[in-house]
C-alpha cells in the first residue's frame, strides 16, 4: 500500500452507503424547479374536466339539465353518472370492500360530492360549462354525527344497502352501520376490571383532519385508440394497484395500461386510494379521443378526497393501585362518511388500530369497533400513518396519562414501570401482534435526562404556585408519549389489498462500466428514496451511491410493487433491495472467483470488491467485476449482472419512541407557546441520518398542526366549515416549533439490513405529545381530558369553564 492508496474508511465514505448523510440527489432538480409533475403533462390536443359538486350534504337529484352547458364555447361533453351507467362505470368498488357512487346516482351523500364532470378545450371553459349546469335537488335530512346515525329514527343514507344485513366485514346492526370488529378475550379483560383495585373510563375523540398535501390529486389520461392503450399519469403513491384497479373495473387488458407517477408534491395518505377524478378523465378520453387533465383544486382536495381520523374511542384501563395496568378496553365508533373508502389492507376494517396496547405489557385487553356512515366525505386514510396506528397511540398515550393523574403518579413513572421490557420481545400483545424488538427503558431514560425531566417538572411546581398567588397568567404542561408504532404491511399471511400480497420488489442492473439502474415497486413523493435506495446498494455491493439510477413510478418499467404509505417503504422494499443486491453480490462472487483463479469460498467481501482471504494484494473491485460480467463470466454462466427480488416480509417492524412537549398556556387569551419539543425516535438501523430528521421535522409539523388546529369540521346541517387554508390550519414556518432530535438503535431482527420504518413515527407520537403537554397543563385546575384540537380559543374556554378566567 503506498500513500495514495485510499484507506478502508476513504473507501467506505467514497460509497455514500448506510449510515452516511448524503444529500438528497433529487434537490438538483427540485431546488431549481425542474421537478416534473402531473400538471407540467401537457399532451398535444389536451382537454381538461372539471366537476359540478352538489352543495347539499344529503338531497335526491331530481334532474340534471346540461343544455346551456353544451353551449358554452368550449364545452364538448357533460358526463353524468347516466353515461356512466352505459359502460358500466357509474359506482366504483372501494379498497374497504364498499362500493361508491363516480358520479352522484339519485342523490348525493355528502357536500361537495361530484355530480357532473364536465370536459372543455381549457379549465376556464370547464369552469364556465360548470355554472351553466342546472341541477334539481331535493333536500334529505342530514346525519352529521356519528353517535346518532344507528338511531332508530336516523335517515337511512345509502339506499343501495337497504335490506343487505352483512357487509365486506361481516353482519350490520343498521341500515348505516359498515362493520364490527373485535379482537382481544372479552371474558378475560372483563374479569380484570371487575377485579381491578382502580379504573378508569374517557371517551377520547381523535377529530377528522386531512392530509392536505400541497400538490392536489390529480391525472392526464390519454387513450390510444389504434393501440388500445391508455396511459394515465396521476399522483399515486401505489401506481401499480391503480393499473390493476383500473383493469378490473374499466375491463381493460392489464398489458394496454400504462401508469405513470411522475414527480409527487406530497402524498401522506391522500393519493393511495382511486377517486372519480381518474374514473371520469379515462371515460373522457375514451369517448373523447383526447388527453383529458383533471387537476383538483384546494377546496376540493379538502372536502371531497379522502379524509382522516375520525375516531371517537371510549377507553378504559384497569389498574392495581400501585400502577401496574392489568386490562385495557376500548370501543371505537368510527365515522367514515358516505361511503367506506378506507385504504387498509382488506383484512383490516380498522386498520392496525389493536396496536392500541402500546408500548406497556397489559395482560389481556378487548377491543371493538363499530363503522358507521354520516353525510361526510368518504375516506378514512392513513394520514402520515400506518392504518390507524396514529389513533391508536393516540388513545393509549391519553389514557396511561389520564390513569397517572387517577393515581397521582408522575406519568413518566407510569410509563417505566409497564413497558415490555427488552426480554419480552418477539413480544405477543394481547391484541394479536409480535413487536419484533425493542428497549423501551433505555429509550425513556435518555429523553428523561437529555431534557432534565425532573428539573422541568420542579419548575412546573414552581410555576403552579405562583399561578395560585396570581404572579403569572400561565400554566405550564408536560407532554410525554412513548409510541410503538407497527409499520412494514406486511406479511401475505395478514396483508393484502384486493387480493393482492402487500410485498415489494426490487430489480437491479448493473452495467460494464460498473453503474447501475435500480427500479422499485415503491414510489417517493418526497421522502428521498433516489438518495436512500442508492445507499443500500451501495453499502450491499460496493458501487458508490452516485454511481446508481434509481427510477419509481412507472408500472412499465417497474416491477409490480404495493406502492408507498404507512411507512412500509423501508421495511418492504429496503429489504427488497437489500435482497437484489446480495444476488448480484452471489454472482460477482462467482466471477470474481473465476477472474481470480480461487474457489468462491476462498473470497471475502471487502467494502469495494472481493479479496481473497489471507492474499490481501489478490483483489477484484466490483466495478471490474461489472465489466467481467460482460465478457468473461465463468463457462456456463449467463453473461450480464442483474437481479430482482420479491420480498415478502416475516412480520411488520415496530419502531417507537419518547417524545416530550413543554408548553406554557396564558389562560386570558387561550394562546399557547411551545417551549421545547424533544424527539427520541428509534428505527432500528439508520439508512441516512439526515433524511431521517427531515422526515421526523415533517412529521412532527403534522402533528403540530393537528394537535393545535387543524380539523375539517361540519356544522350542524352538514356544510364543511373548515374546507380552505383560510379556516384549515396549515403551520408556515412562523407557528412552527423549533425541533430537537435524538436517536437510539435497536434493530429489526428479521429485517436483513435491521431497518424499521420511520416517516410515520413524528406524527404517531407527535400528537400525543402536544395533547398531554395541553392537558397535562389544564389538570392543575381539575381537568381530566379536554378534547384536541387545542386552538387559542378552545384553551381560553377549557380555562374558563374551569373556572380559571371570569
Ligand atoms: O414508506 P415511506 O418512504 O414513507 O417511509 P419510510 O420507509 O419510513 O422511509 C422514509 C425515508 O426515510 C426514506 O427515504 C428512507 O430511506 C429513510 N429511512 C432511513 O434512512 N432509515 C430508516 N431506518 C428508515 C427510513
Amino acid at each position: 500500500m503506498n500513500d495514495l492508496t485510499p484507506t478502508r474508511e476513504q473507501r467506505t465514505a467514497a460509497l455514500e452507503g448506510m449510515g452516511c448523510k448524503r444529500k438528497r440527489v433529487e434537490d438538483i432538480r427540485f431546488t431549481q424547479g425542474k421537478g416534473n409533475y402531473v400538471d407540467d403533462v401537457k399532451l398535444p390536443g389536451m382537454l381538461h374536466g372539471d366537476f359540478v359538486r352538489s352543495p347539499h350534504p344529503h338531497a335526491r337529484i331530481k334532474k340534471i339539465d346540461d343544455s346551456a352547458a353544451l353551449k358554452v364555447p368550449g364545452v364538448l361533453a357533460v358526463i353524468t353518472a347516466e353515461t356512466l351507467k352505459t359502460v358500466n362505470l357509474a359506482w366504483m368498488p372501494t379498497l374497504a370492500g364498499d362500493v361508491q357512487m363516480v358520479l352522484a346516482d339519485g342523490k348525493v351523500l355528502f357536500q361537495n360530492q361530484e355530480v357532473a364532470f364536465v370536459v372543455a378545450t381549457d379549465r376556464y371553459a370547464a369552469d364556465d360549462g360548470i355554472n351553466a349546469v342546472v341541477v334539481e335537488y331535493e333536500p334529505l335530512p342530514p346525519l352529521v354525527d356519528p353517535f346518532k346515525s344507528m338511531d332508530k329514527d336516523a335517515p337511512v343514507l345509502r339506499e343501495d344497502l337497504v335490506g343487505k344485513m352483512s357487509g365486506a366485514h361481516g353482519p350490520r346492526k343498521h341500515d348505516n352501520h359498515i362493520f364490527e370488529w373485535t379482537v382481544g378475550d372479552k371474558e378475560l379483560t372483563d374479569a380484570a376490571f371487575n377485579k381491578a383495585e382502580v379504573k378508569i373510563k374517557e371517551m377520547i375523540s381523535y377529530h377528522r383532519t386531512h392530509p392536505s398535501p400541497l400538490e392536489t390529486c390529480q391525472c392526464v389520461c390519454s387513450f390510444d385508440k389504434i393501440k388500445g392503450e391508455l396511459t394515465i399519469y396521476g399522483t399515486f403513491q401505489a401506481p401499480h394497484v391503480i393499473r390493476t384497479v383500473v383493469a378490473l373495473i374499466a375491463k381493460l387488458p392489464e398489458h394496454k395500461i400504462h401508469v405513470i407517477a411522475p414527480d409527487i408534491g406530497g402524498g401522506f395518505g391522500n393519493k393511495v386510494g382511486a377517486y372519480p377524478g381518474y374514473i371520469c378523465a379515462a371515460v373522457a378520453t375514451i369517448v373523447t379521443g383526447k388527453p383529458v387533465k383533471w387537476v383538483e383544486d384546494r377546496i376540493e382536495n379538502l372536502t371531497a378526497t379522502s379524509f382522516a381520523r375520525d375516531y371517537h374511542m371510549t377507553t378504559e384501563i384497569a389498574a392495581t393501585k400501585d400502577g401496574k395496568v392489568t386490562g385495557l378496553r376500548v370501543h371505537v365508533l368510527a365515522d367514515h362518511g358516505a361511503f367506506d373508502a378506507c385504504a387498509d389492507p382488506s383484512k383490516w376494517p380498522a386498520g392496525f388500530f389493536n396496536i392500541v396496547t402500546g408500548s406497556y405489557d397489559f395482560p389481556t385487553a378487548h377491543l371493538a369497533v363499530d363503522g358507521v356512515y354520516t353525510n361526510k366525505a368518504p375516506g378514512g386514510v392513513a394520514y402520515r400513518c400506518s392504518f390507524r396506528v396514529t389513533e391508536a397511540a393516540y388513545c393509549i398515550e391519553r389514557a396511561m396519562d389520564i390513569l397517572a393523574q387517577k393515581l397521582n403518579m408522575d406519568p413518566a413513572e407510569l410509563r417505566l414501570k409497564n413497558f415490555i421490557k427488552p426480554e419480552q420481545f418477539p413480544y405477543h400483545s394481547a391484541l394479536g401482534w409480535e413487536y419484533d424488538s425493542g428497549d423501551y427503558h433505555t429509550a425513556m431514560r435518555k429523553m428523561m435526562q437529555t431534557v432534565d425531566y425532573a428539573g422541568l417538572r420542579k419548575e412546573q411546581q414552581e410555576k403552579r404556585a405562583a399561578f395560585a398567588r396570581g404572579e403569572t397568567r400561565e400554566i405550564m404542561g408536560l407532554g410525554i408519549s412513548f409510541f410503538t408504532e407497527i409499520v412494514g404491511a406486511g406479511p401475505s399471511k395478514n396483508c393484502d389489498i384486493l387480493g393482492i400480497a402487500m410485498f415489494d420488489s426490487c430489480e437491479i442492473r448493473m452495467h460494464p462500466t460498473g453503474a447501475g439502474i435500480a427500479r422499485m415497486g415503491t414510489k417517493s413523493q418526497g421522502q428521498g428514496h433516489e438518495t436512500t435506495w442508492a445507499q443500500i446498494i451501495a453499502t450491499e455491493i460496493g458501487i458508490p451511491a452516485d454511481n446508481i439510477m434509481v427510477e419509481e413510478g412507472n408500472t412499465d418499467t417497474a416491477p409490480y410493487g404495493l406502492g408507498t404509505y404507512g411507512s412500509r417503504s423501508t421495511p418492504v422494499a429496503g429489504a427488497a433491495i437489500a435482497m437484489a443486491a446480495r444476488k448480484i453480490k452471489a454472482k460477482a462472487q462467482m466471477i470474481a472467483a473465476y477472474k481470480l483463479e480461487v474457489h468462491e469460498d476462498d473470497l471475502e467481501f471487502d467494502i469495494d470488491g472481493f479479496r481473497v482471504k489471507g492474499l490481501p494484494e489478490k483483489f477484484m473491485s466490483m466495478k471490474d467485476i461489472c465489466w467481467a460480467a460482460y465478457n468473461s463470466v465463468p463457462p456456463g454462466m449467463e453473461p450480464g449482472l442483474e437481479a430482482v427480488s420479491y420480498y415478502d416480509p416475516p412480520n411488520m417492524t415496530y419502531p417507537f419512541g419518547a417524545y416530550l412537549c413543554v408548553m406554557d398556556i396564558d389562560v386570558d387569551t387561550g394562546v399557547y407557546k411551545v417551549r421545547r419539543f424533544y424527539a427520541l425516535d428509534d428505527c432500528g438501523t439508520r439508512i441516512n441520518p439526515m433524511i431521517i430528521e427531515g422526515q421526523v421535522h415533517g412529521g412532527l409539523t403534522e402533528a403540530f398542526a393537528i394537535a393545535m388546529g387543524q380539523e375539517i369540521r361540519y356544522d350542524e346541517v352538514g356544510n364543511v366549515v373548515t374546507g380552505s387554508f383560510m379556516d384549515f390550519f396549515m403551520p408556515t414556518a412562523v407557528e412552527t416549533p423549533h425541533w430537537e432530535t435524538d436517536f437510539t438503535v435497536t434493530p429489526s431482527p428479521h429485517h436483513p439490513i435491521g431497518a424499521k420504518g420511520v416517516g410515520e413515527s413524528p406524527n404517531v407520537g407527535g400528537v400525543p405529545a402536544f395533547s398531554n403537554a395541553v392537558n397535562d397543563a389544564f389538570s392543575f385546575l381539575g381537568s381530566t381530558h379536554i378534547q384536541m384540537p387545542h386552538d387559542f380559543w378552545r384553551n381560553w374556554k377549557a380555562a374558563k369553564d374551569l373556572g380559571a378566567v371570569a
